[in-house]
């Protein structure tokens, strides 16, 4: 299947998120027409950083009312693209039905439009590597493409806090096999891992797990993440770049998945730490993790944390189609903290005799 032509016009859902903003930000600078799916246009608290973008005002940036929930809303914006990004949350995750719903119709959209040539489907590493049973990581501990969790579980449910890892596996199979049905468009899915680096827009400080816990670093409040899970990290405009580069490599294959990670780990509490010593500037006032698992967690901390330390992360399949060179988590934390501060007027805790 053709890659989507350089110039082409590209669809992304989910725009105004953390991850399709930068997406529809490097789509513009790579010279892409744009059409930005957001459900509400108005609401220019979430899509003015949109609208300010040079692209928005020639008309290269168009912005579109799309609510997942509504089938057929893609219908006349897909007609005439030739790739869309696939990126947008969807409402709930736990509904596997309502998942598959959303799939359908968006994929019929993709039908109709007969001129998109390649989707990316934006899935997670949770479809990689999120375990009901975690001792199944320390027996398969190299997590690449081919990993998916244990499927086989039967503990592995909603109700155990698999909905959005099983949701995500659904869309990536609903939208190969979709493909592969129609053949004259492939499904290429990108599994991003823990997304860190700028917000564009003050309503992003709130939306993700991670900046949203880097702003509590900030402010003087954090918690412990994933059961003394390391953030394994991919900076958010290499993300980007992940995804606008699927769509245009030649290389690869429908129903394939590429996994976007740089493979550097690091402990929530070294995260904070990392703060003031790349901006000892901010004097900033280091607050202590909560630790906010229950007591049978915590009593399986030693335990959790080496599964963890045991695993292997391999990102050489993105490499090999996608040219990035993975930003350094440093640099990604030091630029989210400056964003948070400037774009969304957080205000950091200081070190009391530096006020
Ligand atoms: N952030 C991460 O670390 C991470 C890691 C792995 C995978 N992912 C995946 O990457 C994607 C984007 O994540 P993100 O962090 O950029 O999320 P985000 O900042 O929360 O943005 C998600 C966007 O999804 C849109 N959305 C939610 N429900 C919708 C619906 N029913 N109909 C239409 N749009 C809807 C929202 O649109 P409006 O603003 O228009 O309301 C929102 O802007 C998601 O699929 C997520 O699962 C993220």
């Amino acid at each position: 299947m053709p890659a989507v032509k350089r110039g082409g016009t590209v669809a992304v859902t989910g725009a105004a998120g953390f991850i399709g903003g930068w997406a529809v930000r490097r789509l513009l600078e790579r010279g892409y027409r744009v059409r930005a799916c957001v459900r509400n246009v108005d609401d220019d608290r979430r899509t003015g950083f949109l609208k300010a973008m040079p692209g928005y005002a020639s008309g290269r940036l168009t912005l579109h009312a799309a609510d997942l929930d509504t089938p057929g809303c893609f219908d006349p914006i897909f007609a005439g693209c030739h790739g869309v990004l696939h990126i947008s949350h969807v409402s709930s995750y736990d509904d596997h039905a309502y998942v598959r719903r959303t799939c359908d119709h968006i994929i019929a959209s993709i039908n109709k439009s007969a001129t998109v040539a390649r989707v990316v489907v934006t899935s997670s590493i949770a479809a990689v590597i999120s375990e009901v049973d975690i001792s199944e990581l320390e027996r398969r501990p190299v997590c690449y493409e081919d990993r998916y969790p244990d499927e086989q579980n039967p503990k592995r449910t909603p109700e155990r806090g698999q909905g959005y890892s099983m949701g995500k596996v659904i869309a990536e199979r609903a939208f190969a096999e979709a493909a592969e049905a129609n053949g004259t468009w492939d499904s290429i899915t990108c599994c991003p891992a823990d997304n860190v680096g700028p917000i564009q827009s003050a309503h992003q400080k709130d939306m993700g797990p991670w900046q949203h816990i880097i702003e509590g670093m900030l402010t003087g409040k954090y918690f412990q993440t994933g059961a003394y899970r390391p953030w394994i990290v991919v900076d958010v405009r290499d993300d980007a770049d992940c995804h606008v580069g699927l769509l245009e490599s030649i290389k690869v294959k429908n129903g394939e998945r590429y996994i976007a990670w740089s493979t550097e780990t690091r402990k929530v509490e070294d995260i904070c730490a990392s703060i003031d010593r790349l901006l000892p500037e901010l004097r900033h006032a280091a607050p202590e993790v909560t630790d906010p698992f229950p007591d049978r967690i915590k009593a399986r901390e030693a335990e959790l944390r080496k599964v963890w330390a045991g695993i292997e992360l391999r990102n050489d399949r993105m490499l090999s189609v996608v040219p990035i060179t993975f930003r350094p988590m440093d640099e990604s934390i030091r630029d989210c903290v400056e964003s948070l501060i400037s774009v969304a007027g957080v205000t950091v805790q200081r070190r009391a005799n530096d006020a």
